[in-house]
């Protein structure tokens, strides 16, 4: 974003521009947690988001729930270190774990009054993958509607704290190496809110593929803004994919919870195969499971959820994916189909240990981040526990500055209309060859063509862009923006680890080019 020149597009207006001492762009748990400690500290809050109900962000959409250290920092420090394929920051993943027992019980038990399942007079710590203790907090296994829904109730009882539904952020306000706030879309060419600190918490980049657990918008904004303005991002390669979602036309998840308590996999022989691939079983690394997972269902045709062990009938331990199934024609009793499926990006824009991006007075928090914790590959129930301690950092530390009105370049609106069909049939593309090359198993070549691809498709977005400002279309931008910095960051790492996992270009050569002919 320039921001050299005034108001290009000639737009004159006598209102006086929003200012906030800080500006928090996104609504789940990161954004609300980066809110809440901002406002704490007195100051003047405006969080704006593109989401008009809860349930459009992800953390809404979490199930298994919160891990947490009980006592013993160091033993979740260890599985989050031996899950991420040894890539996390140890310094970064110290953080987290230091600061998770007081973020848990100040915000989710006492000032939220969270009511986390419980056993009798104590909590009920459940299991979930490469876990070495039974440790997650949760509410059923809709644990995300449970902590995101009293959040923003109590937001909105904040005096201190305005939130915008319904708005999208377009590009941030950049001069000279600092943000000062965000163009959003309350206006054609773009309203200014001009802010102390800003605070990125966008979420997801499902939108970028062909099917993912994420709510339709998870279009990478946060990361597609900030790296436009020059902050720099890390470990785009390592999208994780969920191994359990139901095998439908639009999959859900199938929490991780469900083989913490026993669920089997079985292939299409009705064989349990997992043991064959990994000394944990059902409980290996996300990473590990997924691939197994798909490599049955390449082999045999199918791969199934066999809830028959669980201590409880499925529909009393879970009732809320009872439901989902049910409403999907599925039934349990004869093994729910499941198959992998993109859930949550490891890599973001690139923050300390208190959010803070490359960029002064910029923070990133939450799934858009890279706070270093999550390495190669995510543990278990430790997205939502990052997106609170990081939040409250972030939001901690962003307090304090003064909102500077600066000059800036307005967004250009002059030809609003959009060629029918334009943004569809180009993220349809766009999902296509990042579904195909930069999914569970990469090649070099595959990679390669995914980039080519992907950098024609920013040009035709590219053009559209300079004269139009809507959303869908802004959306396109960043999450074709997103998807090369998963190419590039794809292309740029030889070493096969974690959620990067390159296969032997000669064993996947028919599948690849396939996708490499793609239309374009
Ligand atoms: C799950 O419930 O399996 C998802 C939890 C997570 O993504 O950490």
């Amino acid at each position: 974003m320039a921001t050299e020149s005034t108001d290009e597009a000639g737009a004159e207006s006598n209102a006086e521009p929003r200012t906030a001492d800080v500006l928090v762009v996104g609504s789940g748990i990161a954004g609300c947690a980066a809110a809440l400690a901002a406002a704490r500290k007195g100051e003047e809050v405006l969080l704006v988001t593109k989401a008009s109900e809860p349930e459009d962000a992800s953390s809404d959409w979490a199930q298994g729930g919160i891990a947490t250290t009980r006592g013993d920092p160091d033993s979740l420090k260890e599985d989050i270190i031996d899950a991420s394929a040894g890539v996390a920051d140890p310094e970064a993943v110290d953080v987290l774990v230091r600061n998770a027992a007081d973020a848990v019980r100040d915000v989710l038990i006492e000032t939220l009054g969270v009511d986390f399942d419980t056993l009798g007079a104590e909590y009920d710590f459940a299991q979930e993958a490469a876990h070495s203790e039974d440790r997650i907090l949760h509410v059923d296994a809709a644990t995300g509607q449970h902590v995101l829904r009293p959040f923003l109730s109590h937001l909105d009882e904040v005096d201190n704290v305005e939130i915008l539904e319904s708005t999208a952020a377009l590009e941030l306000l950049r001069h000279e190496g600092r943000v000062h706030g965000a163009l959003l879309d309350t206006e054609p060419d773009g309203e200014p809110v001009f802010a102390g600190a800003t605070v990125l918490a966008t979420g997801g980049i499902g939108d970028c593929f062909e099917q993912s657990t994420n709510p339709p918008g998870s279009t990478g904004d946060g990361i597609a803004m900030a790296f436009l303005a020059g902050a720099e991002v890390d470990d785009m390669e390592y999208v994780q994919f969920h191994p359990t979602a139901a095998d439908v036309e639009e999959p859900f998840l199938l929490s991780e919870a469900v083989r913490g308590e026993g669920a089997l996999l079985r292939n299409a022989d009705s064989e349990r195969f997992m043991p064959d691939y990994h000394a944990d079983a059902e409980l290996a690394p996300r990473d590990v499971v997924a691939r197994a997972v798909q490599d049955e269902i390449d082999a045999t045709g199918g791969v199934t959820l066999d809830v028959s062990p669980l201590a409880e009938p499925f529909d009393k331990a879970f009732p809320n994916l009872a439901e989902k199934c049910a409403n999907h024609g599925i039934d349990p009793a004869d093994g729910i189909p499941v198959a992998p499926c993109e859930h949550f990006l490891c890599g973001g824009v690139a923050v300390d240990g208190h959010g803070r991006a490359t960029l002064d007075r910029l923070y990133a928090v939450g799934e858009c981040a890279h706070t270093g914790v999550h390495g190669a590959n995510r543990l278990a129930s430790t997205s939502l526990l990052e997106g609170l301690v990081w939040g409250l950092r972030a939001g901690r530390d962003a307090a304090g500055f003064e909102p500077e009105k600066i000059e800036y370049q307005r967004l250009q609106n002059s030809d609003p209309a959009l060629p029918d069909r334009f943004a569809g049939e180009k993220f349809h593309r766009l999902r296509r060859i990042v579904s195909g090359e930069l999914g569970l198993r990469r090649t070099k070549s595959g990679i390669n063509s995914a980039r080519g691809v992907l950098r024609r498709l920013k040009g035709e977005v590219d053009a559209y862009t300079r004269t139009r400002t809507s959303r869908g279309l802004y959306e396109l931008r960043n999450a074709t923006v997103v998807a090369i910095l998963i190419a590039n960051a794809a292309g740029e790492n030889d070493e096969s680890v974690g959620c990067h996992y390159l296969v032997d270009e000669a064993a996947s050569e028919t599948e690849s080019t396939a996708t490499a002919t793609d239309g374009d």
